[in-house]
Parts: C-alpha cells; structure tokens; sequence
C-alpha cells in the first residue's frame, strides 16, 4: 500500500515508528505536512496538492495531527475522505476526540462512568456550577487542552472562582470536575487497536503534581487491567469512532472514569513501558481496514 502520514515533525518518535512498521510490511509510506496540503473543493475530482503536485494513488492516510493545528488539519483529512483515501481514523471521530466536552456528552449518554462534569456560560452560575461538582478541591480544564496544559486543580472555592473568571476572560471554553482525590495522581492508558486494548500502562504523576502526564513528568509501569477497564475503554473508543484511540481511565472505588480518549496517542511510552509493538499493530489494522473496504464491508 500506499500509506501518507500527516504529521508536521518527521522526527517524532511515533512518526518514526510508523515509517518504520510500515516500511518492514512492505508499505511505501510518505510524511506530509498537513499545513503544507492545500485542495479544490469540488463536486467531482476532489485533489490534494502538496508542495506543487497533486498527491495520487495513497490508499490509507494516518492522521497525526497536532492540536494546534486542529481546523485546519481536519480539513485536510476531510479532503482524503472525499478522495477515497481510508483514514485509519476518520475525520468526525477526531473532531468527536478533540473536543473533551463533546467526547464526555457523547460517553455519557451511553453509560460510561467519568468525574461529574459542569459546563456553563454565564458569570451568574460560577457559585453553582462549583457546588454542581461537588465544591473545591475541583479541575478547570480547556475544552482543547493537551498535555495536562491548561489543567489546573483549583484547592479552595475563591480560587475556582479565581481560575473561572480568568478563562471566561480569555474567552476559552472550560469544564469544571470533580477532583477525584482517590485516584491518587494516577491514571490508567489503555492503547485501542481495532476493538481491542492492545497495551495499558498505569501513569503516576510526579511528586507534588496531579496529572499523570508524561510530559508533565509522570512515570509510566505496567499495569494489569480489569474486565471492566477493558470493555470500558473499548466501548469508549467504539462509541467516539476512533479505531486507534489511548483511553485515559482513572480507577477509583466506584469504578472506572473515563477523563478523555486521544486521537493520536503517543507510541513512546506505551511501547517502552510495556515492550509491545505498538506501531506493528496499527499498520496491521490498517491493512486489514483497508482490505475490508475494498470489498465494501
Ligand atoms: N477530575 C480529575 N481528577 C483528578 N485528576 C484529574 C482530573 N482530570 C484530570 N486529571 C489529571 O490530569 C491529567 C490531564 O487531564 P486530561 O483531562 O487528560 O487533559 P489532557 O488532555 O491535557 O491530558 C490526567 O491524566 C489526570 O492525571
Ligand atoms: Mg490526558
């Protein structure tokens, strides 16, 4: 096959690996920089050009694409959906994944245990909204954070109402969480491949910290998962339509909650920690999809 990953920095570990993986399947597989895509929008021969020629014969697009670069990276995924190219996650399950409020909207109304939620727009309502999940310690949390970036805790109800105020100034939309103390600053990263976990690792946060980030600092070991953990990340997955998704699951007493599901997890953690060859699988989906499609399954 013809594989093009859109990603922006050839130099990521998980791009490399995915060259990689591709590469030793007998795939011939391109990088392009998806701000470097530009595209007709037309009714009948919908094109893709990159860097002055027009992009032909790709079979499957792996989309990587960075937050930042969110509107216009999804546009360009959008414009291989309407060349025919398979999309080893397609463009509305990205969009599903990016935006945590409309994931956790999506996950709830199927059952899927998360901390309580708020979410509201009116000054009026911060009192409310702060009593709603259960009072401080809380999180606000950007909409379109990444990273544990634009997490905060917020240990007193002034200093919620501090962090609300300040985001409602930047005109950023937020949530407001429950802080779940009995996770402990950990959390769980189930790795889904097709319908299956195909690696979880469990992530500690650093000393004085409480996300559990690996860029935050966070240590990574291995962890054995439960029946429920599993079918919780998997069903997580299904319901926002990624075929590749990292599931992050707190464990608390009352069962697994789900924070957020990522469209592009990292591959340098899990496949350290856990020893798995993480990218093997995903181009194994992927062949497996594309054969699928092709005989219109
Ligand atoms: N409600 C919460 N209670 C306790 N810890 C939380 C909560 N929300 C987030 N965290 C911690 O912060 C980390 C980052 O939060 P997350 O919602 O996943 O945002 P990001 O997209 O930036 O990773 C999580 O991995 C978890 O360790
Ligand atoms: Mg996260």
């Amino acid at each position: 096959m013809k594989i093009a990953i859109l990603s922006r920095n050839p130099q990521l570990y998980s791009t490399r690996r995915l060259v990689n993986g591709a590469r030793r399947r007998g795939h011939s597989v391109s990088i392009i920089d998806p701000l470097r895509c530009y595209m007709n929008i037309t009714p009948t021969a919908p094109e893709i050009h990159y860097r002055g020629k027009p992009l032909t014969g790709i079979d499957a697009v792996i989309p990587r694409i960075g937050t930042s670069v969110t509107y216009y990276g999804l546009a360009v995924l959008r414009q291989f959906e309407a060349m025919g190219v398979a999309a080893l996650n397609s463009s509305n399950a990205v969009a599903r994944s990016r935006d945590k409020l409309l994931a956790l909207q999506i996950l709830a109304n199927k059952g899927i245990g998360m901390p309580i939620t708020g979410f509201a727009h009116s000054p009026d309502d911060t009192q409310d909204l702060i009593s709603l999940v259960g009072g401080a310690p809380l999180v606000v949390k950007l909409t379109e954070g990444t990273q544990g970036v634009g997490v905060v805790m917020c240990e007193t109800q002034s200093a919620a109402t501090s962090v609300i105020e300040a985001f409602r100034g930047l005109d950023a939309y937020f949530l407001v969480q429950q802080f779940v103390k009995e996770a402990g600053g950990r959390d769980i990263r189930c790795f889904v491949v097709g319908g299956q976990v195909v690696a979880a690792m469990q992530r500690q946060a650093a000393p004085g910290e409480f996300r559990s980030n690996l860029h935050r600092g966070g240590h990574a070991t291995n962890i054995q998962i439960t029946r429920l953990e599993r079918s919780t990340a998997i069903r997580a997955a299904k319901l926002l339509g990624l075929n590749v998704a990292g599931v992050d699951i707190m464990r608390t007493p009352g069962g697994p909650m789900v924070l957020e599901v990522n469209s592009s997890p990292g591959l340098e953690g899990i496949e350290t920690t856990t020893g798995e060859n993480i990218a093997a699988a995903i181009i194994e989906f992927l062949e497996d999809d594309v054969r699928r499609r092709r005989k219109g399954k």
